[in-house]
């Protein structure tokens, strides 16, 4: 058997002039999908398994030219998409993948760059490590916290409190696993679900996460948990760690990290504030407060995915002592051992996985497009939009407001019931018109606005509230129960 000819035109890349061709040709469609968003359902129409069915069962056999396969994703793909991205898209948290985060994920793809360690990209290591400082000074975390990029929120407060397990004295988690650990975790129970996962994956477990419960604003009961750390001691249960939320997931409260700092110094434990949501908004001066108390934190979690315009995946870690996180997670064989170690940052030591994306780049081109006072602007535009927001809903008497609107996010529900409220959310999805999603208050079904994308203007939110109002006239027209085959989203 002869061996096939080795070259480029048969076993090589895509062409670079069929590449260049489709990607002018995606951009131009970007840019078009961007200025006629507005155009399209927000959230997708779609039955389950319809894309699945729509597509091949089989690969092909024979590899497919770039233009056919991006028609067959305008065509197959698109109708399964909920446009994130969205002017009216006002559920869970309203983000924005800008242009500036678009084109720096395009080069970070070209540039394939693997960020394990400082040599494989040193550019990537110290553009992140410039860009999240760029971050600390934007939301004043004072100078101290070093910063690391992970996927998500998720993960960094896992790390946060892998480190915290690690500083817990005489435990050696890493070498002797949990086996004589009586480990006490204390979070508010408007925490994230994140948190208390972290809890399980780290073999605190779940019984061991304990739920602090909140004051009449949503806001960690103090007391409780200084109460309940004592009478844990007591039992010689071993508290490490006190997780603090600067923007509840759904209602947005802000814990009083202050006072809980003071808790977490005097008990030695760990305090690690996530605020993935909630902390943009310290950039404004009306909203540095909420970032309050954080200078004595040991970890602090922002997302700019969420709220500051990054294209999805980038979740900044600050840690006040980045060496723990590093007890926690460095495991350096043989080859991975570098001659510079001692004096750079090899960001694999920093969480669980080796390979890293080049996320620090997105985050430096959408802080330099934007600038600080950019970022302002845009973020108190989004909070003006939600304090408007809440007064059609204050004036509305069907309506009642169920939280204060601290950020941009605006929490309320009709006031007649249950089957009431879930009937408005789900006409208002179905309608293609605007995306919301609903939440828990109190044992209560309650509706969530929250803005958070770049091209939402007054104009979108009223067609959100004009689509609630209507779709409450024809729910108390109905009454009873939601519709059957009406779809669910969580907040
Ligand atoms: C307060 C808070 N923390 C953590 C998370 C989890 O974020 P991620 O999706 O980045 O893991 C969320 C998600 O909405 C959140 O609202």
């Amino acid at each position: 058997m002869s061996t096939p000819e080795i070259s480029i035109a048969t076993l090589g890349d895509i062409d670079t002039d069929e590449f260049r061709a489709a990607a002018h040709r995606a951009v131009e469609w970007i840019g078009g999908y961007l200025d006629a968003i507005r155009e399209r359902p927000v959230l997708s129409q779609v039955q389950p398994g319809d894309i699945r069915a729509a597509l091949p069962a089989v690969p092909p056999e024979e590899g497919e030219r770039l233009d056919v396969i991006f028609e067959d994703f305008e065509r197959l793909v698109l109708p399964g998409i909920t446009h994130w991205n969205h002017p009216r898209f006002f559920a869970y948290f309203g983000i924005t993948g800008s242009a500036p985060g678009i084109l720096a994920e395009l080069l970070c793809a070209a540039l394939n760059v693997n960020a394990m360690l400082w040599r494989t990209s040193p550019a990537a290591t110290e553009v992140e490590e410039v860009a999240c400082d760029w971050l600390r000074q934007a939301v004043g975390i004072p100078g101290g916290f070093a910063g690391v990029i992970n996927d998500t929120a998720s993960s960094s407060t896992l790390y946060a409190l892998a480190a915290a397990r690690e500083a817990v004295p005489d435990l050696d988690v890493r070498r002797r696993g949990m086996e004589h650990a009586r480990l006490r975790m204390y979070i508010s129970e408007e925490a994230h679900s994140s948190v208390e996962k972290a809890g399980m994956v780290l073999g605190v477990g779940q019984d061991n996460v304990v739920k602090i419960r909140t004051d009449p604003n949503f806001r960690m009961d103090v007391e409780a948990l200084q109460k309940a750390i004592t009478s844990d001691r007591r039992e010689g249960l071993v508290p490490f760690a006190v997780v603090a939320t600067v923007g509840t997931t759904s209602v947005t409260a802000v814990d009083p990290v202050p006072a809980i700092a003071a808790i977490c110094a005097q008990e030695k434990l760990w305090l690690h504030v996530d605020a993935a949501y909630g902390g943009a908004a310290a950039v404004l001066d009306s909203h540095r407060w909420v970032l309050s108390g954080c200078e004595q934190a040991d970890s602090i979690v922002i997302n700019p995915h969420k709220w500051l315009f990054t294209p999805i995946d980038c979740s900044v870690l600050y840690c006040r002592r980045p060496e723990l996180l590093k007890r926690a997670f460095s495991l350096t064989p043989a080859y991975l051992t570098t001659g510079e170690s001692e004096s750079v940052r090899n960001l694999m030591d920093y969480g669980a996985s080796l390979g890293r994306r080049f996320r620090g780049l997105k985050l430096w081109f959408v802080l330099r497009a934007f600038g600080v006072e950019g970022a302002r602007r845009r973020i108190a535009a989004h909070i003006n939009m939600a304090q408007e927001l809440r007064r059609w809903i204050e004036a509305a008497p069907a309506f009642d407001l169920l939280a204060p609107t601290t950020f941009s996010t605006v929490v309320f529900r009709h006031r007649s019931n249950d089957a009431t409220n879930e009937r408005i959310h789900d006409a208002v999805n179905r309608s293609g018109e605007a995306f919301i999603s609903h939440t828990d208050v109190r044992g209560r079904y309650a509706l969530r606005v929250a803005i958070g994308n770049l091209r939402t203007t007054l104009d979108d939110v009223r067609v959100a509230w004009d689509l609630i109002q209507q779709a409450a006239l024809q729910a108390a027209r109905q009454g009873g129960a939601p519709g059957a085959g009406s779809a669910r989203h969580g907040g």
